[in-house]
Parts: structure tokens; C-alpha cells; sequence
């Protein structure tokens, strides 16, 4: 098969490297945006007088037809990628007015705009399984504004919270992410269409007018960047490991939340595993899943800044590159937030376990030496008040709100009988009523805001 940039070649490729070359395996991923892409170029070339009425209507007449049976396109190897294969389509379709298309535009740009609606489709798309899984989130966190946890820091119990306040952290770093992504499209929607390779065209385009049938926002002021920038892609890959490092913090809270150790967690079957040995078992695989995924997503960021780091002006066959980690990327996160936020849709959380958990430790230190502050003894001395009596408490087997008055007065006479209210986890937990704290209506206003949050987005 001859190639479309055969004039100035006498040799035939080596197949194998035609083979290396090719990027047809993955761009096909790019056809239906190819096509379009190609739409608006030729509806701008008729317009501004550089195709015939009926050059334009055999193009538009086979492009559609193209787009109408994407699923049914035989693609070569020999035509290396998506955009040489489509021309070779409409060429077989149309006939060699299908080389009139090609006017005024170069693989570069077309590539580079490919890709911009490619990633502005899938953008909106994870936007919107974003925000399904922070609904998921406010539906869970309604159910347990009262639901009281032990809340930690080094992985060590600190002070006792609200099960809502702990499921929202998660609702705002994904609010972030949105906001991030939401911010990505204003690159996103950005045109290259019209670049040529790299300096525009002698061609009286307009760029504005194929911008715009394809509505993107803004055209790339300058040729050289338009062919040669992939930054709104990195970006995304940043943000897209970014995702992905929140849904791994959740995910391993739900595997130790899981264990039997902690059993603060019931996943639902349908998003559990079980051992093919051990009969007892059941895994929470899909979160380690997804935690194990987080590795491939920040390869592909680090491997495309990699690829673009010394890259010089303009485009360079290094740029193919972009395309199959981007993918990648998309794939990954898009199901990971959407098996995410259906694990979590279905897990039952154990509010007795929880609350057990916050009555058995020593969470309720903080309480005892705010109590004391409150009676005039500087903060410094109640700390260490307290912290005798936990060593006391430790080296007798017992809780805080075991010791009796008697003792309390050992460690000091301020201590009266109202004490024992304040070293329920509960009282604990209600008494933060702090903005932003985790005192239960502190919670639910923070619930209202976050789905006020959402129904604006
Ligand atoms: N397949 C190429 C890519 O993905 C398309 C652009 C090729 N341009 C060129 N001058 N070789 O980057």
C-alpha cells in the first residue's frame, strides 16, 4: 500500500519499524473526535471560499457516513494512525476529493485537537462521577451525624468524632479535585485546529469559525504552542493522580475498617472477594484495587513529563507518547471512582463497634483537661494531671470513667462529681461546636453546606 506521504520516499518501510511507528492500536480511541474535528475544518474551508459547495457536500456526505459505521471500520497498520486511516476511508468512500480536506491543516494540529475534545468528553465525564460519589457520600453521612467513631491521628485513637464528619473530609477533597478539573477545561477547550504543522497556513482561514463549531472557548494565540503544548494534559494527569490518591487514603481506611480487628465496616458481597483456600475469608479487594492503581497513574504522569521534558520546538514524534498513558489514566480513574462509590453505596457501617471502640480507650483525655482549664488550672499542668492518671489507669486495667472520685481527687481537689458527664464519648463528640469542629450540629451544617456545594455545581 502506497502511504499518503509516499511522494518523496523510494524504499519501502521496514516492518517492523512501521510497526513501532504505528499508533494505530491506540489512537483508534480518537476516531469519532477525529471525525469531527475534520467536519468543522471542512465546513471553515467552504466558508471561507477554499472548498467548492460541492466539494464540501461530497466531504460532509462521507465524513458523516464515516461517523455513522465507526464500528464497523477495518483499520491498517500500514497507515500508521487514526487520522491517515480515517483519510484512506474517505478517500475509498468519496473518491480523491477526499484529498482536498487535508487543506491548510497538517497531522499536527489535527492530532493536538483530537485530543483536546477526547479530554474535554472524558473530563466532563469523571466530573460527573465525581460528583455521584460525593452525593454517595453526604446520602452516608446523613445516616450518621450521630454515629460516634474514634477519630485518630497516627493511626493511634485521639479524640473521639462524628462518623458523618469523618466521611466528609473525603466529600471536600473531592470538591477540590472538581473544582481543579472544572479548571483544567478552560486549557482543555482550547483550539489548535488551524496551526498547520507549525507556523499556520497561507490559506485565508478562519480559526475562530472552526473553533467555534467544535466549542472550544479559546484558539491558541500562537502557532508553534498550539502543535506543540500537551500541558492541559499533564495537568489532568496531575489532577488524575490526585483523584487517585484520595481514593487510596479512603480505601485503605476501609481495608483496616474492614478487618476483624477493627470491624467498624461491612462491604457489601457484591463488592467483596472470597479465598479460594481459606472458606472464611472475605477480601475487600476492590479497594486494594484501587489503592494498587494509584501506582500506575502516577507512572503515567511521571512518564509523560518524562517524554515532554526536553522536547524542543515544535511537534516531535516523542509527542505520540501522550496518548496511551492518558488513556490509561482515564480508564483507571474513571472505574475506580465508580467502583468506589459503589462500595461505598453498599457498606453497612457497625455504629455499635464504633461506638464500643470510642468507650474502650482514652480518647476522652482531652475532655478531662479541658474540664480542668475550665476550673483555672493552666492547660501545661492539666495535660500532665491527666496523664498520670491515664498511666494510672493503665497500670490498673481501667478506663478514665472507672476511677473514682476519690481517686480523681488524689490526682486533684478540683475534681468534683461533674467530671463523669463530660468523659462520655458523645458528650465528647457534641460539645465541638467549633465551625468546622465535629460537635453534631457543627456536623450537620457542614452536611447542609456541602450539599448546598453540590447542587450548585
Ligand atoms: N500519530 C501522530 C501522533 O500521535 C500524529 C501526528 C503525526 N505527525 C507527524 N508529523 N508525524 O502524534
Amino acid at each position: 500500500m502506497t502511504k499518503l506521504w509516499g511522494g518523496r520516499f523510494t524504499e519501502s518501510a521496514s516492518a517492523q519499524a512501521e510497526a513501532f511507528g504505528a499508533s494505530i492500536s491506540f489512537d483508534q480511541k480518537l476516531a469519532a473526535v477525529d471525525l469531527q474535528g475534520s467536519l468543522a475544518h471542512a465546513q471553515m474551508l467552504y466558508e471561507q471560499g477554499i472548498l467548492e459547495e460541492t466539494e464540501w457536500q461530497q466531504i460532509e456526505a462521507g465524513l458523516n457516513h464515516l461517523q455513522a459505521t465507526i464500528d464497523q471500520h477495518v483499520y491498517s497498520l500500514a497507515d500508521e494512525d487514526i487520522h491517515m486511516n480515517l483519510e484512506r476511508l474517505l478517500t475509498e468512500q468519496i473518491g480523491p476529493v477526499a484529498g482536498k480536506l487535508h487543506t491548510a491543516r497538517s497531522r499536527n494540529d489535527q492530532v493536538a485537537t483530537d485530543l483536546h475534545l477526547w479530554m474535554e468528553q472524558h473530563v466532563l465525564e469523571l466530573l460527573s462521577s465525581l460528583r455521584n460519589l460525593q452525593s454517595v457520600i453526604t446520602e452516608q453521612a446523613d445516616q450518621h451525624v450521630e454515629t460516634v467513631m474514634p477519630g485518630y491521628t497516627h493511626l493511634q485513637r485521639a479524640q473521639p468524632i462524628s462518623l458523618a464528619h469523618h466521611l466528609l473530609a473525603y466529600f471536600w477533597m473531592f470538591e477540590r479535585d472538581a473544582e481543579r478539573l472544572t479548571d483544567n477545561l478552560k486549557r482543555v477547550r482550547m483550539s489548535p485546529l488551524g496551526a498547520g504543522a507549525l507556523a499556520g497556513t497561507t490559506f485565508p482561514i478562519d480559526r475562530f469559525k472552526s473553533a467555534e463549531l467544535l466549542g472550544f472557548e479559546h484558539v491558541y494565540p500562537n502557532s508553534l504552542d498550539a502543535v506543540s503544548d500537551r500541558d492541559f494534559v499533564i495537568e489532568y494527569l496531575g489532577i488524575a493522580s490526585t483523584v487517585m490518591m484520595h481514593l487510596s487514603r479512603f480505601c485503605e481506611e476501609i481495608i483496616i475498617w474492614a478487618s476483624q480487628e477493627f470491624s467498624f465496616i461491612e462491604l457489601s458481597d457484591a463488592f467483596s472477594t472470597g479465598s479460594s483456600m481459606m472458606p472464611q475469608k472475605k477480601n475487600p479487594d476492590f479497594a486494594e484495587l484501587i489503592r494498587g492503581k494509584t501506582g500506575r497513574v502516577y507512572g503515567n504522569l511521571m512518564g509523560f513529563l518524562t517524554t515532554m521534558k526536553a522536547l524542543p520546538l515544535a511537534y516531535n514524534k516523542d509527542m505520540q507518547e501522550d496518548k496511551e498513558g492518558v488513556f490509561d489514566t482515564a480508564d483507571t480513574v474513571l472505574q475506580s471512582v465508580q467502583i468506589f462509590t459503589g462500595m461505598l453505596e453498599s457498606a453497612t457501617f457497625k455504629t455499635e463497634a464504633l461506638k464500643k471502640a470510642t468507650m474502650q480507650d482514652f480518647s476522652n483525655a482531652t475532655e478531662l483537661a479541658d474540664y480542668l482549664v475550665t476550673k483555672g488550672i493552666p492547660f501545661r499542668e492539666a495535660h500532665e494531671i491527666v496523664g498520670k492518671a491515664v498511666l494510672h489507669c493503665v497500670q490498673t486495667g481501667c478506663f478514665l470513667k472507672d476511677l473514682t472520685l476519690e481517686t480523681y481527687q488524689t490526682f486533684h481537689p478540683v475534681i468534683t462529681e461533674d467530671v463523669y458527664p463530660l468523659l462520655d464519648p458523645v458528650q465528647a463528640v457534641a460539645r465541638r461546636g467549633s465551625y468546622g469542629g465535629t460537635g453534631f450540629n457543627a456536623v450537620r451544617e457542614q452536611l447542609t453546606q456541602a450539599k448546598q456545594t453540590l447542587q450548585k455545581a
